[in-house]
């Protein structure tokens, strides 16, 4: 049995009016984050964001009405951290154990700007094979969402190579009105048609079908435009050279107990990170930064 997660807040940590600590869904703690622009909520579960939103705004951020919120169970929905690998691993979970662990809030520290940066930690245990490393995650809450993961390599002698991910699901209205558009002209693994490799020919990635790719060498923004809900997003990235476009459709959605049947129609996951073939090799001592910055616009 996982541990239970650790509900004692450091109350001298709360901002009155703008972050409060709170019982999320199936008791996780939470904190409720509130700017002039936006607010949003922050499980230490996974150090998941589960929401985003402007003002006058629908959710940046899709979130299952399915979803477990569970010690030892990832959260279906929002940003989960995908660390230290991605994907399948033998005889491990999927995508990694840094999305199941409660992490530590070290510090809160608005900036005089009116944005307010929260500070996390995954607490040192079992880092199941990999060396010892420190995974540290700030969340900028403003007119945009920024994150910064970055690890760091506590072996003295080792190389820590490790896949990071932010595993975004994004809220659309519906996905036959979306277009992801930034990949053009670069190569990537088609996990629906056996690993393929294939290169991105179109200017748009409509979304009709399960799709399931992983783009390598994309340093650039990405784009999802959504008619219907008449709003573009941008996915802007530091140190990120993988970009995973991912939507279940209708038969994985049904397998998937996290996951209600229709919700494929109104999310599209864009994910950004460094996997596969671009995973970080990190010598003994050093630090990787992986950065995001999510923005919307009307169209
Ligand atoms: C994507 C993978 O990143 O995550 C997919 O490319 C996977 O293959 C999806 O199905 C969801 O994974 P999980 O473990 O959250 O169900």
């Amino acid at each position: 049995m996982p541990a239970a997660e650790n509900n004692d807040w450091d109350d001298r940590l709360e901002l009155p009016g703008q972050v409060r600590f709170m019982e999320g869904n199936g008791d996780l703690p939470m904190l409720s984050v509130t700017t002039e622009w936006s607010s949003a909520e922050i499980y230490l579960h996974g150090a998941h964001v589960t929401r985003f939103q402007k003002k006058n705004e629908p959710p940046m951020l899709f979130l299952s009405q399915m979803s477990q919120f569970a010690v030892g169970k990832p959260i279906r929905g929002g940003i989960p951290i995908i660390l230290p690998w991605f994907g399948a691993r033998e005889g491990f979970p999927m995508h990694g154990f840094a999305r199941n662990r409660a992490w530590e809030l070290k510090k809160i520290v608005p900036a005089p700007d009116g944005a307010i940066n929260l500070h996390f930690q995954l607490p040192e245990g079992d880092a199941q094979g990999f060396p010892p490393f420190t995974a540290e995650y700030t969340v900028t809450v403003s007119d945009t969402l920024a994150l910064q993961l970055s690890v760091t390599n506590n072996a003295a002698e080792k190389d820590l190579v490790f896949e990071s991910c932010l595993h975004t699901y994004f809220q659309v209205g519906d996905i036959s009105a979306v277009s992801v558009v930034g990949l053009k002209g670069t190569t990537y693994t088609d996990k629906v048609e056996n690993f393929s490799q294939k290169t991105e020919s179109g200017d748009a990635i409509r979304i009709m079908s399960e799709v399931d790719r992983v783009y390598q060498d994309t340093r650039g923004a990405v784009e999802i435009r959504d008619v219907r809900l008449r709003r573009k997003i941008t996915v802007e990235k530091e140190n990120s050279s993988s970009t995973v476009v991912w939507n279940p459709w209708i038969a994985k959605s049904q397998q998937m107990s996290d996951f209600g049947d229709e919700e494929y129609l109104k999310m599209v996951c864009v994910e950004s990170g460094n996997v596969g073939k671009n995973k970080v090799t990190l010598g003994p001592g050093r630090t990787s930064v992986l950065g995001v910055r999510l923005s919307t616009v009307s169209l």
